[in-house]
């Protein structure tokens, strides 16, 4: 049965895109079945893999019930099944925003049938704490969070372990937080170093030990349309990527 992860944090630019797709892919070089879901309608993971995102079966389809979820799986031949964004989400969300109670659970009643087929299904959110975050985050086991470790963006972490919380109280979901993961680390500079200082002291227990190099190198294999693990495996990024999904694999089958 699949472990579900979402990819969230309410900052634009914190790395959530790049993490979800690059974790995607570090799963599915240790062996793992994975399925990634672009949940934002800003579609940067489906435009991120090549995936043209105008004619594509999607999860707008599903939510509009066009298509049962399994027709729009994508295989971006990654070495991982995709469920593609379009832009017509940003309209569901608004319609999922009028009852919550009623929209909370329909991304996890969607991935029911899925669970057998997966090791892992990771889903991507917008930058916000909309209901596609909401939904996600309800159908999820775990939300991982990446963040810039500067001082201002490490400001938006409470208020995303604050809606995990909500979301938790609110929706009885089962949420727990698999971690932080700081991304566009300066490596080798002091104030990288003090950085991950701070938010190590201030999450304890939460920050995960393999912190995302900067590198114009992510922004390059995005281009080329590819995971930076196939678009450049012994970049630091990459093998930092292999280890967080190495770290997750371990996680679970302690806890297994
Ligand atoms: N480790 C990194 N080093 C340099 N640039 C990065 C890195 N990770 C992401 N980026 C770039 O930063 C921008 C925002 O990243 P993205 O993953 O899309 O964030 P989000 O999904 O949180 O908005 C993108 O242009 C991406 O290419
Ligand atoms: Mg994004």
């Amino acid at each position: 049965m699949a472990t579900i992860i979402t990819v969230t944090l309410r900052k634009g630019g914190s790395g959530k895109t790049t993490t979800a797709v690059n974790l995607a892919s570090s799963l599915a070089k240790h062996g793992k079945k994975v399925l990634l879901i672009d949940l934002d309608p800003q579609a940067n993971a489906t435009l991120s893999l090549g995936v043209d995102i105008v004619n594509t079966p999607n999860i707008a389809d599903v939510l509009q019930g066009k298509h049962p979820i399994e027709h729009v799986i994508n295989d971006p031949l990654k070495g991982f099944d995709l469920i593609p964004s379009n832009q017509i989400l940003a309209q569901i969300e608004a319609t999922l925003a009028t009852d919550p109670s009623k929209y909370a659970q329909i991304i996890k009643s969607l991935l029911a049938p899925l669970l057998p087929r997966y090791d892992y299904i990771l889903i991507d959110t917008p930058p916000s704490e909309s209901m596609l975050t909401i939904t996600a985050l309800v159908a999820s086991d775990y939300a991982l969070i990446p963040t810039q470790a500067h001082y201002l963006a490490m400001h938006g972490l409470q208020q995303a372990l604050d809606l995990i919380t909500r979301v938790k109280e609110g929706y009885g979901a089962n949420v727990e937080i698999l971690g932080i993961v700081p991304t566009m680390v300066q490596t080798g500079t002091n104030i990288a170093d003090m950085m991950i200082d701070q938010l190590k002291n201030d999450y304890p227990d939460l920050v995960l030990p393999y912190p995302i190099p900067h590198s114009i190198k992510l922004t390059e294999s995005q281009l080329a349309n590819e995971p930076i693990t196939d678009y450049d495996p012994s970049h630091p990024a990459s093998v930092a990527y292999m280890q967080l999904g190495k770290h997750i694999i371990w996680k679970e089958e302690d806890n297994g």
